[in-house]
């Protein structure tokens, strides 16, 4: 099947790399126009490069930024039918090691970033009839650790956040869907760094595969799929919902 988002104008934030890329990948053979922002300037370049996509530079914590860029679709585009939110940052730490300032910045960078992106996008998606928005969560929203008190918790904020900018598009009748993905583990550089970055990469590696059910952590693919799903008109009933990709993490 090709052509499930022929047509369709997407903005991809943190698209560089890892699951923000794949999603990119997908939507793109699927017939999508895809612009990607990200922090990181030389790496979304060479994404851009390589995957004969757009770029935009973009600190998703800057709401001018947000409200330029939003702009810039509309100039360049006319239109804007799905936003991805996908870039976030994982912070460690317990409630006794982390600090209130890193704490605050997972927040700002996890959850305020898809509220502003949601703010911004809403007015421009509207005026031509709506569209798909998919705020990136995680299985550790639904699954938490002691050592993950920031990502745990601003991972379950975007669940809720999102139902509530989904009661407001249906309220409205914008013709605005909004959901969420919950991940579980899934081998992108950034987790293949961190298991290289421990002292038994091997043991971590297989701590990683069982804790989800299935026993294996999951691919790239395994999510891009399902944003090509969302961002499709195949999803035009879903709305408010997270959904949940993860080997069976969430309920083991
Ligand atoms: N990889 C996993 O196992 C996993 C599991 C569950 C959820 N997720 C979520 O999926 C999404 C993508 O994960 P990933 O592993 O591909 O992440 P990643 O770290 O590989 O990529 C995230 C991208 O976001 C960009 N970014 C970071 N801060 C930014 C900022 N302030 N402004 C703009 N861009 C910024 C980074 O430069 C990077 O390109 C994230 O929301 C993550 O929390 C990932």
């Amino acid at each position: 099947m090709a052509g499930r988002v022929a047509g369709k104008v997407v903005l991809l934030t943190g698209g560089a790399m890892g699951l923000g890329k794949a999603a990119t990948k997908a939507l793109m053979a699927e017939g999508a126009t895809v612009i990607i922002t990200d922090i990181d300037e030389a790496a979304g370049r060479a994404t851009a490069a390589e995957l004969g996509c757009d770029y935009l530079h973009q600190d998703v914590t800057d709401w001018a930024r947000w409200q330029a860029i939003i702009a810039e679709v509309e100039a360049s585009h006319g239109r804007l039918d799905v936003l991805v939110n996908n870039a976030a940052i994982t912070v460690f730490g317990s409630i006794a090691d982390i600090s209130p300032e890193d704490f605050k910045r997972c927040y700002t960078v996890d959850v305020d970033s898809i509220f502003m992106g949601c703010k911004a996008a809403i007015p421009l998606m509207a005026k031509s009839g709506g569209g798909s928005i998919i705020n990136f969560s995680s299985a550790a929203g639904n699954k938490p650790s002691p050592d993950l008190a920031a990502y745990n918790s601003a991972k379950a904020a975007v669940v809720t956040l999102t139902k509530s900018i989904a009661l407001y598009c249906a309220r409205e009748k914008n013709g605005v869907r909004v959901n969420s993905v919950q991940p579980g583990t899934i081998l992108t550089p950034n987790v293949e760094s961190v298991i290289a970055g421990t002292p038994d990469p091997d043991a971590t590696r297989a701590a990683f595969s069982i804790a989800q059910p299935i026993g294996r952590m999951g691919e790239v693919e395994d999510i891009a799929h399902l944003v090509v799903y969302l961002a499709s008109d195949e999803s035009k009933f879903a709305t408010g919902a997270p959904f949940i990709v993860d080997g069976g993490l969430s309920i083991a």
